[in-house]
């Protein structure tokens, strides 16, 4: 069994980064998610790679860095540069998508794709043997706080099989509206790595959140 926590920066203060920031490095989480926005794939702007290098000064947990923007491929080297460790693309974002998932990996990242909640799993049937990761989206991207979609639990199992399947060692990470009431059954279907933004930033003990989730539905 294998359950993680990557708690997204999405939620934190921004004006306080630090401070949270080390509220993530003191938990038991593996990660710290970063969602990057450009206001075209999706109806939103977060932060860019000026950002991701001021964070990774303070954080002492890998970067998963998630990537919300068109032709990604423009830009991973910059965030590789910036401090990414594990990145993730859309597999809406990219034309040629094993090219791109083939050059993160050559510049020593992790490679991650990313499904959002209308794609069928079945899109990953030749990329899966390439990939580290299967971030599936359990709510349209662009913005934190929103209702989890309950169809996620299907395509989970199916990605597993799907992994099973290819013998690839793919994580499976999902993301949107992860909290104390989905979380148990999130790890039962097979999810290796929940993102969490409003559930741990919006609680009062963020590190006690973070170990709630991972140990949730365990007696
Ligand atoms: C949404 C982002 C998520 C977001 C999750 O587009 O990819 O990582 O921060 O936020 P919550 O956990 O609040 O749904
Ligand atoms: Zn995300």
């Amino acid at each position: 069994m294998s359950r993680n926590i990557a708690p997204s920066l999405l939620a934190a203060d921004f004006a306080c980064l630090q401070r949270d920031i080390e509220l993530v490095n003191k938990s038991e989480a593996g990660f710290l998610h970063l969602d990057i926005m450009d206001g075209l794939f999706v109806p939103n702007i977060s932060f860019g790679v000026p950002v991701i290098k001021a964070v990774k000064k303070h954080a002492r947990k890998p970067l998963d860095v998630h990537l919300m923007i068109v032709q990604p491929e423009r830009y991973l080297a910059k965030f590789r540069e910036a401090g990414a460790d594990w990145l993730t693309v859309h597999v809406e974002a990219c034309q040629h998508l094993h090219r791109t998932v083939q050059e993160i990996r050559e510049l020593g990242m992790k490679a991650g794709v990313s499904l959002n909640p209308h794609t069928p799993v079945s899109s990953l049937e030749e990329i899966i043997p390439y990939v580290d990761l299967v971030l599936i989206m359990s709510v349209n991207p662009g913005f934190g706080g929103q209702k989890f979609i309950d169809t996620s639990f299907k395509k989970i199992r199916k990605t597993k099989a799907l992994i099973q399947e290819s013998g690839s060692k793919a994580l499976i990470e999902v993301d949107g509206g992860v909290d104390m009431g989905n979380a148990s059954r999130l790890f039962d279907a097979g999810v290796d790595i929940l993102v969490a933004g409003t559930t741990v930033f919006g609680s009062d003990d963020p590190v006690k959140m973070i170990r709630d989730l991972m140990m949730a539905g365990v007696k």
